[in-house]
C-alpha cells in the first residue's frame, strides 16, 4: 500500500509523477503529494483526500523542476491529512515513503533530543528528518541515505531528492516493492511496473536491502554498506494501454467481464491443447508423496483457497490444513515437513501472505505459491509459482484474479489426484473437458445483467444480508459477502447453509434478504431444505441455480437468476461471477466509489 513515483531526467516533472501516481491510486488514495527541486530548492504540493484533489491544487499551483518524486497515501501512523501526506522533508531533502518504520519512536525521540523538529504524526518523517540530520553533518546525499537507512527497521520502500543536486535521486527497499525504469536520458522509480508503463519497458526489480542511486546517465546499485550489485534489466510485457476502462463505467465492471477471458488465457497456459492433460512446470518436490497441503492467504485469496481445500480433499484425497495468513504466522501449527504450502495472492505483497511463507518455508515446507503479479516478492521467494493470468487488475475489489486463481487450483487439483493414483485418464478427460467448457459458459452469465440489477435493488435497501452455500459453495458465499460489504458498505455474512440453524437463522425477518448459491451440485436438496427453513421464517430468497435447478427454487425463492448448468467441479467458478456482478450492482445503485472503497488499498503490504 503506498505508492511512490519518481523521475530524474531533462522533462517537466510533476507531470510524470501525477500520471505514474493515477495508476498507482489503487495502492492508497486517503491523500498524495509531490516533491520536485525547483532552482535547486525542495519544492512540495500535498492534499488530502483523492489524487484528483492534488491534481486541482497542481493547477492552481504548478510546480517546475526535472527532479521529482510523488506520493498517494493508504494511512498508518497518522490521520490522511494533508500535513501526514508525503513528501516529507526539510529545505534539505524530501522523501516519499511506503511501508512502516517500525523502530520509529525511538529514531524520534532521539532525533528531538538533537534539535530536529517533527511537523507530522506519521512514522516516514523520521526518515526524512534522519536523513537531514546526516546532512547537516556534512555528509553527501549518498552516504547520509546509507547511514540512515542502515538504522531504520520494518517494511520500506523510499525515494528522496536533495537540494542543491538536480537530477539525483535515492531510491531503498526492504520488504516493500520498488521498480527502477530506464528511459533515454531520464530514469524513474515506481512501486510497480504498472506505473512505469507508459514511460519504459525496461526495469529493474529491486531486491530487499538494496539501495539505488539514479541520474539521468544511469543507476547504480548498492547494499547499504555502500558495496556495489549487479541488478538485471527485464523487459515487462506491460504496456500503457493495458490499463483502460474501456468504456466501463469502472475497473470493476471491465475487470468483472473480463472473466471468460482471464479464465480461459488461465486454462491455456495449464492445458497441453494436444493431450488435453493439465501441465505444470517442474516440480522441486513429488506431489505423490507430498504428506499434507497447508493453505493460507487473505481475503478473497483465502476463500479461493477454502475452494481449493474441498477440490484437494474431495478429488485428489490430499489431507489440507486452512488458516487465513494473519493467524497462520503466529499460530505455530505443528506441520508435517516436505508438506505443500500452497500460498494464494493477487499481488504477491500481501504482507500477512508473505510473512506465513517465510513461516512455512523455515518449517521446511514446500512453498507453490499461485500469483498474479509474477515479479513479485512473494514469487522470488516460493519454490514454484503458478501464474494466473488475469492480467492487471486495477478494482480494489478483487473479481478476475478470483476465478483465475480458482483454475490454477482446479488445474493443480487435478494434477494432484493423478499423481496420487486418485484420477484416471477417462477421469481426467471428464474434469478437464468441464474446465475448458467454462470460458463460453462465464460468457453467458453476462446475459443474466437485468436478473441481477433487479435482485440489486432488493438488496441495496436493507441493512444486513445473509449469504448462503454448502460445500465449495460455502466459500463463493463469503466472497459474496465480502464483496458487498467492501464496496457497498452494507453488512453482510455468509454462513454454510447447514449451520444457519445453529444460530444465525434468529436473524431472519423481512429485513434481511438471504442470498444463496444453490447449483444443483449434490447438495442441492439439503440447501434447499435449508432455505425452505429461512423461507419458514419470514426470509426473502435471492438465489443463484443453473437451468436444472431453476422450476424447484422458482417454488420458494423471490427472486432467482438462472445460470448455465455446468459440470460440478467447476460450479464455484461459475457462481462466482454472478456474486461478484450483484455486489457491484449495489454500489452503483448506492453510489459509492466503486473502484476505490474507502478505508481499502488493493495491496495490503503492512501487517
Ligand atoms: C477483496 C480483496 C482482498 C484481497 C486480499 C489479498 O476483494 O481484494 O480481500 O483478496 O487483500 O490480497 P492479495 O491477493 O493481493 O494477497
Amino acid at each position: 500500500m503506498c505508492g511512490i513515483c519518481g523521475v530524474v531526467g531533462l522533462r517537466h516533472a510533476t507531470p510524470i509523477v501525477l500520471e505514474g501516481l493515477r495508476r498507482l491510486e489503487y495502492r492508497g488514495y486517503d491523500s498524495a503529494g509531490i516533491a520536485t527541486l525547483v532552482d535547486g530548492r525542495v519544492e512540495r504540493r500535498r492534499a488530502a483526500g483523492k489524487l484528483d484533489n492534488l491534481a486541482s491544487l497542481l493547477e492552481r499551483e504548478p510546480l517546475a523542476g526535472k527532479t521529482g518524486i510523488g506520493h498517494t497515501r493508504w494511512a498508518t501512523h497518522g490521520a490522511p491529512t494533508t500535513c501526514n501526506a508525503h513528501p516529507h522533508g526539510t529545505q534539505r531533502v524530501a522523501i516519499v515513503h511506503n511501508g512502516i518504520i517500525e523502530n520509529f519512536e525511538t529514531l524520534r525521540q532521539e532525533l528531538e533530543a538533537a534539535g530536529q523538529v517533527f511537523e507530522t504524526e506519521t512514522d516516514s518523517e523520521t526518515i526524512a528528518l534522519l536523513v537531514d540530520y546526516y546532512l547537516q553533518q556534512g555528509l553527501s546525499p549518498r552516504n547520509s541515505a546509507l547511514k540512515a537507512l542502515k538504522r531504520l527497521e520494518g517494511a520500506y520502500a523510499i525515494a528522496m531528492i536533495f537540494a542543491g543536486h538536480e537530477g539525483l535521486m535515492i531510491g531503498a527497499c526492504n520488504n516493500a516493492p520498488l521498480a527502477v525504469g530506464f528511459g533515454d536520458d531520464e530514469l524513474f522509480l515506481g512501486s510497480d511496473s504498472l506505473a512505469l508503463a507508459p514511460l519504459t519497458r525496461r526495469i529493474t526489480y529491486m531486491e530487499n536491502g538494496d539501495c539505488v542511486v539514479i541520474t539521468p546517465q544511469g543507476a547504480e546499485f548498492m547494499t547499504f554498506d555502500g558495496t556495489p550489485l549487479v541488478r538485471p534489466v527485464q523487459i515487462t510485457a506491460l504496456t500503457a494501454g493495458s490499463i483502460g476502462k474501456d468504456g466501463y463505467r469502472h475497473y470493476m465492471e471491465k475487470e468483472l467481464h473480463e472473466h471468460p477471458l482471464v479464465i480461459g488465457q488461465t486454462l491455456q497456459r495449464m492445458i497441453d491443447p494436444a493431450t488435453r492433460k493439465v501441465t505444470l512446470p517442474d516440480l522441486p518436490f513429488d506431489l505423490a508423496t507430498v504428506p499434507r497441503a497447508v493453505i493460507t492467504a487473505c481475503g478473497s485469496a483465502f476463500y479461493a483457497g477454502m475452494v481449493g481445500r474441498y477440490w484437494l480433499e474431495e478429488i485428489a484425497r490430499l489431507p489440507v490444513d486452512i488458516d487465513v495468513a494473519s493467524e497462520m504466522r503466529y499460530r505455530n501449527p505443528p506441520l508435517t515437513p516436505g508438506s505443500l504450502g500452497l500460498l494464494i495472492s493477487q499481488s504477491g505483497e500481501t504482507a500477512d501472505t508473505l510473512a506465513a511463507l517465510r513461516s512455512l518455508r523455515a518449517d521446511a515446507i514446500h512453498i507453490l505459491s499461485v500469483l498474479n503479479v509474477e515479479h513479485s516478492t512473494m514469487a522470488r521467494e516460493s519454490d514454484v509459482i503458478l501464474g494466473t493470468v488475469a492480467g492487471p487488475e486495477i478494482s480494489v475489489a478483487s473479481t478476475k484474479a478470483f476465478t483465475a486463481q480458482l483454475t490454477i487450483l482446479a488445474c493443480l487439483t487435478i494434477a494432484t489426484a493423478r499423481a496420487r493414483g486418485k484420477l484416471d485418464p477417462l477421469g481426467e478427460e471428464e474434469l478437464v473437458a468441464a474446465l475448458m467448457d467454462l470460458p463460453s459458459r462465464a460468457a453467458e452469465v453476462f446475459n443474466q445483467g437485468a436478473a441481477i440489477r433487479q435482485m440489486a435493488s432488493i438488496v441495496a435497501e436493507a441493512r444486513d444480508v445473509l449469504y448462503l452455500g454448502r460445500g465449495s459453495m460455502f466459500p463463493v458465499a463469503m466472497e459474496g459477502a465480502l464483496k458487498l460489504k467492501e464496496i457497498s458498505y452494507i453488512h453482510a455474512e455468509a454462513y454454510a447453509a447447514g449451520e444457519m440453524k445453529h444460530g444465525p437463522i434468529s436473524l431472519i425477518d423481512r429485513t434481511v434478504p438471504i442470498v444463496a448459491s444453490v447449483p444443483s451440485t449434490p447438495l442441492f436438496d439439503k440447501t434447499l431444505s435449508n432455505l425452505q427453513e429461512a423461507k419458514a421464517r419470514g426470509g426473502r430468497l435471492l438465489v443463484f441455480t443453473d437451468t436444472e435447478g431453476a422450476e424447484r427454487v422458482s417454488a420458494i425463492a423471490e427472486q432467482v437468476v438462472v445460470l448455465p448448468r455446468v459440470h460440478d467441479f467447476v460450479a464455484p467458478i461459475l457462481q462466482t461471477i454472478p456474486v461478484q456482478m450483484l455486489a457491484y450492482e449495489v454500489a452503483v445503485l448506492k453510489g459509492t466509489d466503486v473502484d476505490q472503497p474507502r478505508n481499502l488499498a488493493k495491496s495490503v503490504t503492512v501487517e
